[in-house]
């Protein structure tokens, strides 16, 4: 149930019965005596209508139904409505269950698309994460989720790295690093003129199709793409190999969307290269900044595999949203390639295009995050040191666990922190990687939330409840327990915000705000101590929050522990 989509659509039937217009701008109530939820739009459809807002705010009241839902409605301030939600309301709410939408999109994720030509590093991180968890949420939510994985599998550092391959054996230890693999080619390329002209040919040879060339392409992009599946399945990724669909599946499309682009009369040429120019990208000294589809050699670029893209996916796939994790420069990009899509009728599915971008991740130092030497710092080994951090913390915490129990709990723990800390803070900002902060049970944290539901289990094992034979719903007696449960009613709202703008911090905040009203709870309300139909209901309620978290955390692609 979507408790602030109901309260307004309410208050706005309210308005409607006055002859008045507007949203009624409901959120969450900022202080608890200021009631559950607050309403805030009376005061600018008063306004509109030239009216005192108290006395509109009076007359809405009168009109409005919320027979129900809530227990207390007040006027406050110039005409704030201030709702308390009915104990009763609150317990009809079926606990940590995901709304469905009202209507089922088809909808591409695009995110993840490493260039495969290296190995994944922090650099694929955020859009892998992020990506992943929107796309979790929307399919939760009962849309169609498309994921595809853009992958960077073509163009001209290809030949090089496939004459490499050849030379070396394609059972070649160097392949285990491809990073390493990468710079020995690149070396050879720079150092050997034999070398950089069979690379030169292989370019060629790869784009003409030729089939021994091909298979050894294909296999280097099946060595690349099981690496980064090895990272996909360590971090709980749902992307599998049926997801890629790389640059190299729209080879075929290209010269049809610049012929495409010919015919309709937008293509210019401009020092032998193939461009569009479109007023919107005019700059301030009054020149146009093109979008160069076709070099003048003939390649193709990034841009025109992102329109041929948009055919597919608005064609082939009837896409209703498409979203495009990456970091926040390729912003012009994708601008560019939308303005450009419109222009030529590309989005025959006339598809919401959205690019979600998000910001860097920076080292302590404030500088985007290296390994101690300047290296790029591989995900392998990023996602090993938290491992290994988390194991430390685990032992450090708690003595008597046993190695093999450490280390699984670690590994949760550990992989868990780091998505954790980046889904929670929000995509639009540069964060600050650090360890010490993220592998921590204090604050806005993984762990604390894995903590928060192990503690809850572990009421449950003291008190040998049996957790699933419990009734599914309670009413609350006391305010911390009436708090409790309109914070678990809380849930579909939050999904909705990440959702709608594909921000996962506001599930983060959520969780964190439960965890902490648990605590408040539980605080103020013993359980175990308690008894008859009290433990009864408190139990229900702790049951019910860590339904909520388990089912959240899983929405963010992380694990919960039982013990820890
Ligand atoms: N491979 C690109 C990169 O590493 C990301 C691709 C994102 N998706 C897209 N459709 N352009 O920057």
């Amino acid at each position: 149930m979507h408790i602030r989509h109901t309260l307004s659509s309410r208050i706005e039937a309210g308005f409607a019965a006055l002859g008045l217009d507007g949203p009624a701008l409901v959120q969450a109530a900022g202080r608890p005596e200021f009631g559950d939820y607050q309403a805030n739009g009376v005061m600018a459809v008063a306004k509109k209508a030239r009216r005192n807002p108290r006395e509109v705010a009076a007359e809405v009241l009168e009109k409005l139904d919320l027979e129900g839902i809530a227990g207390n409605v007040e006027i406050a301030g110039p005409g704030f409505l201030n709702i308390t939600l009915a104990p009763e309301y609150l317990s009809a709410l079926e606990p940590a269950a995901v709304a469905g939408a009202a209507a089922s999109q088809v909808i591409v994720a695009d995110y993840s698309a490493p260039n495969l030509a290296k190995e994944m590093h922090v650099g694929h991180l955020r859009t892998t994460i992020i990506g992943d968890s929107v796309a979790r949420i929307l399919e939760a939510q009962g849309h169609q989720v498309i994921r595809q994985n853009h992958v960077g599998d073509w163009g001209t550092q290809f030949g090089m790295l496939v004459t490499y391959l050849r030379d070396s054996g394609e059972n070649s230890d160097e392949l285990v690093d491809l990073e390493t693999f990468y710079r020995a080619a690149k070396t050879r390329f720079d150092d050997n003129e034999a070398f950089r002209n069979r690379s030169r040919e292989a370019v060629v040879q790869l784009q003409t199709g030729d089939a021994g060339i091909m298979q050894m392409w294909q296999r280097f992009i099946d060595i690349s793409m099981s690496h980064c599946q090895e990272i996909y399945d360590r971090l709980e990724v749902t992307l599998e190999p049926q997801h890629i669909m790389g640059e190299s599946r729209y080879n075929d499309d290209l010269p049809e969307v610049i012929e495409d682009l010919r015919s309709q009369g937008l293509l210019q040429e401009s020092d032998g290269a193939q461009c569009v120019f479109l007023d919107e990208f005019k700059t301030k000294k009054g020149d146009i900044l093109p979008v160069i589809v076709q070099k003048s050699d003939g390649g193709y670029l990034y841009a025109t595999t992102d329109l041929a893209a948009i055919r597919y996916r608005t064609g082939q796939l009837q896409a209703d949203r498409i979203l495009y994790f990456t970091d926040a420069r390729q912003a012009l990009h994708f601008k560019q390639i939308f303005a450009v899509a419109a222009a030529a009728g590309f989005n025959y599915s006339n598809a919401s295009l959205e690019h979600m971008p998000f910001g860097t991740m920076l080292g302590e130092d404030g500088k985007p995050f290296k390994t101690r030497t300047g290296g790029v710092v591989k995900l392998a080994e990023l996602l090993d040191e938290a491992e290994q951090r988390a194991v430390e913390l685990l032992r450090a915490n708690n003595p008597d666990l046993g190695p093999d129990e450490a280390a699984e709990t670690g590994r949760m723990i550990g992989i868990g922190a780091i998505k954790y800390a980046d889904l929670s803070k929000n995509r639009n900002s540069d964060y600050v990687f650090d360890w010490d902060q993220m592998i921590s049970f204090e604050g806005n944290t993984a762990p604390y939330l894995q903590y928060a539901y192990a503690r809850i289990q572990s009421i449950f094992r003291r008190g040998e409840i049996d957790a699933a034979a419990l009734p599914g719903s309670a009413v609350a007696v006391e305010e911390p327990e009436r708090r409790l449960a309109v914070t678990l009613a809380g849930f579909n709202d939050a999904l909705d915000q990440v959702t709608q703008e594909g921000y996962p911090h506001f599930l983060c905040g959520y969780l964190y705000d439960l965890a902490t009203r648990f605590t408040q709870f539980y605080d103020a309300c013993p359980i175990l101590k308690s008894d008859g139909e009290t433990r009864t209901r408190r139990l229900v309620f702790a049951q019910q929050t860590a339904m909520t978290l388990e089912k959240g955390l899983g929405l963010l692609g992380i694990s919960v522990v039982e013990k820890m």
